[in-house]
């Protein structure tokens, strides 16, 4: 905190003098706390210029493309680190010794089995459901079956619950997809390390277990790392805000899976397949670009912009490499869809729409390609998404619960009817 302070000077109101606070790195903060005492509010629709909290997990610098996670920029985890490793820093702060490494491993790897009796619960979807819709119940229902780290007071019941959500989520994830293809859902296997055991438990079945191919498992793991955690996003807002009321950790990270479901979310590396599949071939790009230009049409070009990122989103720049490296070991890179995907890449980023609103790629761009190569279907990309980034949800719930919070509680500018007396309905 410093001494720096704004000076707000409002027709028929005192000077309003504010602090200001400065952090360790990005934008200082202006402390509105004291508008309320003189009747008065701020405005920031889609919290656009508004910092909800204080945070030491991630820092984002949207005009240099830089993402750090407690320090260290995305590029280097991806490149040396793995994400369970990158779960324990976004956790602890700090990147753990190789005994710390060897024991939080460890501890995951004998949490990734969950309560028998869910495999019932399962049934009481239809088959056709999306993976997204069964994530969000599934997720919600595990604060039924745990009930002994449901005390979000209690340090320990905090860290037994994000062990079983990170150790949990690819085991359902895999039977979320099990589950709308009718084939028998696949136990977790020990011997595999976090991301091969979940290829193992999406691709394998009771009749015939295939070798996982490091390549591809090391592909998964780096996009788990790439989704690990993004600030304030949405979906960490909400689960920041559902944790401020002191409900269970399950039920934050399921109102977390819930937000990050939308198309304008974690929903665009989805909305990203849909979309180069129904430009289909290069020769209809300009007419998808022209759509995404034209106000009267609700067509966005999915995978492009973002809130922050004002130039390339640090992520898909690793992102991209990857899908480089991933067809091409898989013998596709002449995938028309990849071909496609950077077509429109290299015209939108010469378009004066796109210059001009600073709009590039973002995550969920290429994401979507690699996951395809890797043989995902489609309606399961969100949920690759919410596996990644459910670390990240809980590093930011964690920060909050342990230490001072109060519940979350917006304010409105009204501009409804003013007070009026009930009419009997002869009389309307
Ligand atoms: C994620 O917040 C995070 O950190 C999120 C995330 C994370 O890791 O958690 O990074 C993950 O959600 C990435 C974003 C994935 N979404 C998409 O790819 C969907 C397509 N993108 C857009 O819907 C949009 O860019 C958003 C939602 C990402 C950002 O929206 P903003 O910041 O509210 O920007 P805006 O809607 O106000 O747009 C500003 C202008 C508008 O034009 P004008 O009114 O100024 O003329 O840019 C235009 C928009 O119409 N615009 C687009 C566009 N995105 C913005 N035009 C065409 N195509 C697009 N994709």
């Amino acid at each position: 905190m410093t001494d720096k302070k704004a000076n707000l000077s409002i027709d028929g109101h005192d000077p309003i003098e504010l602090p200001i606070y400065t952090g360790t790195i990005g934008p200082d903060v202006v402390d509105v706390g004291k508008l309320t005492g003189q009747g008065l509010f701020t405005y920031d629709p889609g919290f656009v210029s508004t910092a909800a909290c204080e945070s030491k997990i991630t820092y984002i610098d949207g005009d240099k493309g830089i993402l750090l996670h407690r320090g260290y920029p995305i590029g280097q985890l991806a490149e040396h680190s793995d994400y369970l490793e990158t779960c324990y820093l976004l956790m602890h702060g700090e990147l753990p010794t190789q005994e710390q490494k060897d024991e939080f491993v460890d501890t995951i790897r004998h949490h990734t089995m969950v309560h028998d009796q869910l495999f019932t619960f399962f049934n009481g979807f239809r088959r056709d459901a999306h993976p997204m819709a069964i994530m969000c119940g599934v997720v919600g229902a595990l604060s039924a079956f745990y009930h002994d780290s449901l005390d979000i007071s209690d340090e320990k019941h905090r860290e037994v619950a994000a062990i079983r959500l990170i150790a949990k989520m690819p085991t359902l994830a895999a039977m979320s997809y099990k589950y709308s293809i009718g084939q028998p859902f696949m136990f977790p296997d020990n011997s595999l390390d976090y991301s091969a055991n979940f290829l193992h438990m999406m691709f394998n079945t009771p009749c015939e277990r295939k070798e996982i191919s490091p390549t591809l498992s090391r592909a998964m793991d780096r996009i788990f790392t790439l989704h690990a955690d993004h600030e304030q996003n949405a979906s960490t807002s909400t689960v920041r805000l559902a944790g401020s009321t002191g409900a269970n950790p399950f039920a934050c990270i399921a109102s977390g899976i819930a937000a990050l479901w939308g198309p304008s979310h974690g929903g665009a590396n989805e909305a990203v397949l849909e979309m180069l599949n129904e430009i289909g071939d290069e020769k209809h790009i300009d007419t998808f670009i022209a759509r995404a230009k034209d106000k009267d049409d609700s067509f966005r070009l999915m995978g492009f912009g973002h809130r922050v990122y004002k130039n390339f989103d640090p992520r898909a720049k690793v992102m991209k490499e990857a899908a480089d490296e991933v067809l091409a070991e898989l013998g596709l890179e002449n995938d028309p869809l990849l071909k496609i995907a950077k077509r429109l890449e290299q015209i939108a980023l010469e378009d004066e729409y796109f210059i001009e609103r600073k709009l590039y790629p973002n995550v969920d761009f290429y994401s979507g390609i690699i996951l395809k190569a890797l043989g995902i279907p489609t309606n399961m990309f969100t949920v690759i998404f919410a596996t990644g980034r459910t670390v990240g949800w809980l590093a930011h719930w964690h920060e909050m619960i342990s230490g001072p919070y109060r519940i979350g509680r917006p304010r409105q500018l009204y501009t409804g009817s003013v007070e009026r007396d009930f009419l009997p309905i002869d009389k309307r």
